[in-house]
């Protein structure tokens, strides 16, 4: 959620490159911003409200940290942002998470004559260190004060006296970038691609110490552990724009190639999980909000394709769900950022009973990555708009590729995806992408929009109401159609929009029928079909190649969405309220 930036070695423009490496951690949603260097004895410091225009104005530093905060505790103000300083201004500090007993540790610093400056949870952590440093070292101070600390946190810490940055962790993601004797550390790899590839990821309950040298501990003694190095797979190209105004347009234009990775190399790796899933007494996908829409797909390609029952629930509600698990069980969990919260949680859970876990994620070392007993990655490259399109394609590619894989048919796949690949392509040509945007107009008008398909196509209508109404906001729901009936055709009215996905496959007639149903009480049909009904309004032409029209559909409706947030003003990469990675409950 916040982003992290810091950097030690021997450049003097620190100020300037965590400003950079903010700016490139921007997508994940921010209402103020910080950055403290060294300079001198003590600590130079700019915070701000608001977004990260114009550039700083610190003295020349070798070390520093920065963050782009989310609010949590205490609201939107230039007090409020990181990083939070000692009484002294010789240690700083940012933080990500929630420190669930903050107040007492604040009563009990203003006791000992601690002056506080905000109102946030975070400020407790500098004075804690300010304390500990009295008595040893710093590297013990910071390791002694996160023991203090009650529930899911991240820490970076700079210090004047010993020119060093120490972190520490036991929830949102942290991970150190290995330079030619400079460190960085960031909150995403993304932060840090600019300087090197070689990269440490924190794991829970880990310390580390960046000086002019690298430590690693382990929490809460301080053993000494040794640093694994990684080297990332993405290049800097691709966490950039390019010729795109915006990444969510970029990442919708990513897609045929990624899926076209997917069918060409992913044989091996599904092959390996078919046994695993074989061999499970009770399957079940989890994954929040998009990626728990690919979930949903999942358990209808399985169905059709693999003709195996596996289970899904939003993974926020399977923590409720979960007392049935056993060491047989196994979860599959879906994640672009391999860090969200909701699904951390159940996996946690389903791992203390036993259950295998198999992690499907965008995000190499991610906390969701390192949880799977068996993991594989999306091959999507960094997705940075907050409304994920790209990855949402890659896990329905790779869920296909499985269900496929259950019945030995993984060749048909393969070329069913090139297919696919195909027509996005032609989807995206400029001529298509006209007509999409006439239609964006039309639709960014109105106040409420219905989606809807059946079978694996009400996967897509509950993503493709998301995807418009969480860049557009405008009130879009997504439905069965069969549900129709039951209750929300109370809504439609003269002139009330509703999208309908109609593959040529078993679904096709009911839904124009439930289509026909909503134009009779004056509905406008949009539909999304390969082949043109007298009940749609509007026509987008999607060509079937079998179940993969859940992957081709999608593709429009991503577009419309797009260009619906840049008709009504907005910033289609960073919606309102929204932030890409969601490490908080
Ligand atoms: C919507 C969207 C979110 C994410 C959800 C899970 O466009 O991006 O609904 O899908 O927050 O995120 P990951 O996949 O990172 O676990």
């Amino acid at each position: 959620m916040c982003g992290i930036f810091g950097y030690t070695g021997s450049r003097q423009d620190a100020p300037e490159m965590i400003f950079k490496g903010l700016k490139g951690l921007e997508y994940r949603g921010y209402d103020s911003w910080g950055i403290a260097v060294k300079n001198g004895e003590k600590l130079a410091i700019e915070r701000k409200v608001g977004k990260m225009t114009g550039g700083i104005s610190l003295p020349k530093s070798n070390l520093g940290i920065g963050h782009t905060r989310w609010a949590t505790h205490g609201g939107v103000t230039t007090e409020n942002a990181h990083p939070h300083l000692d009484c002294a201004k010789e240690i700083a500090v940012l933080h990500n998470g929630i420190i669930e007993n903050f107040q007492d540790l604040k009563s009990e610093l203003l006791k000992k004559g601690h002056k506080f400056r905000s109102e946030t949870d975070t400020e407790v952590v500098p004075h804690l260190i300010e304390d500990f440093v009295k008595k040893e070292g710093f590297v013990d101070s910071v390791k002694d004060a996160f023991n203090l600390l009650k529930g899911l946190n991240a820490i970076v810490v700079v210090d004047t006296k010993s020119s060093s940055i120490v972190a520490a962790k036991n929830g949102s993601p942290l991970v150190v970038g290995v330079g030619d004797n400079e460190y960085f550390i960031a909150s995403d790899v993304v932060g840090i691609l600019p300087y090197t590839r070689d990269v440490i990821f924190l794991k829970d309950n880990e310390m580390v110490s960046l000086g002019k040298t690298i430590s690693l501990f382990s929490l809460p003694m301080g053993e000494k552990q040794n640093p694994v190095v990684e080297k990332i797979s993405w290049n800097i190209e691709q966490a950039e724009k390019g010729k795109f105004d915006h990444f969510m347009i970029k990442e919708i234009f990513d897609q045929p190639t990624i899926i076209r990775n997917i069918a060409q190399n992913y044989s091996d790796q599904v092959e390996d999980l078919r046994e695993v899933i074989d061999n499970a007494k009770g399957t079940f996908f989890i994954g929040a909000g998009t990626a728990y829409h690919a979930c949903l797909a999942g358990v209808y390609l399985f169905s059709k394709i693999a003709k195996k029952h596996v289970n899904t629930a939003p993974a926020s509600e399977f923590n409720y769900l979960e007392d049935f698990l056993t060491k047989e069980s196994l979860i599959i969990a879906l994640s672009q950022s391999g860090e969200t919260i909701d699904v951390i949680e159940p996996l946690t859970r389903a791992a203390k009973k036993g259950s295998l876990i198999v992690s499907i994620v965008n995000s190499l070392g991610s906390t969701i990555y390192r949880m799977g007993n068996y993991k594989m990655l999306l091959g999507a490259g960094p997705e940075k708009a907050v409304a994920s399109t790209k990855a949402y394609t890659a896990k329905l590619a790779i869920l296909f590729m499985l269900s496929f894989a259950m019945v030995d048919k993984l060749s048909g796949a393969r070329s069913l995806l090139l297919m696919a690949a195909e027509e996005i392509e032609r989807i995206l040509k400029k001529e298509n992408l006209v007509t999409l945007k006439e239609l964006a107009k039309k639709l960014s008008k109105k106040e409420h929009i219905y989606t809807i398909g059946r079978g694996v196509s009400f996967s897509l209508a509950l993503e493709g109401a998301l995807k418009i109404k969480e860049v557009s906001y405008v009130h879009t729901e997504g439905l069965a159609g069969g549900e129709l009936k039951h209750g929300p055709i109370a809504l439609i009215e003269k002139g009330t929009p509703c999208i309908v996905f109609a593959p040529k496959d078993d679904t096709y007639d009911a839904i124009i029928s439930n289509a026909a149903e909503i134009k009779a009480r004056g509905g406008i049909i949009v539909g999304v079909s390969s082949e043109k009904s007298p009940v749609f309004d509007y026509f987008i032409e999607v060509k079937d190649s079998n179940l993969t029209s859940i992957i081709t559909q999608s593709v429009p409706i991503q577009v419309l969405a797009y260009y619906m947030a840049l008709e009504k003003g907005y910033d289609p990469d960073k919606p309102r309220n929204l932030a890409k990675s969601v490490t908080v409950k």
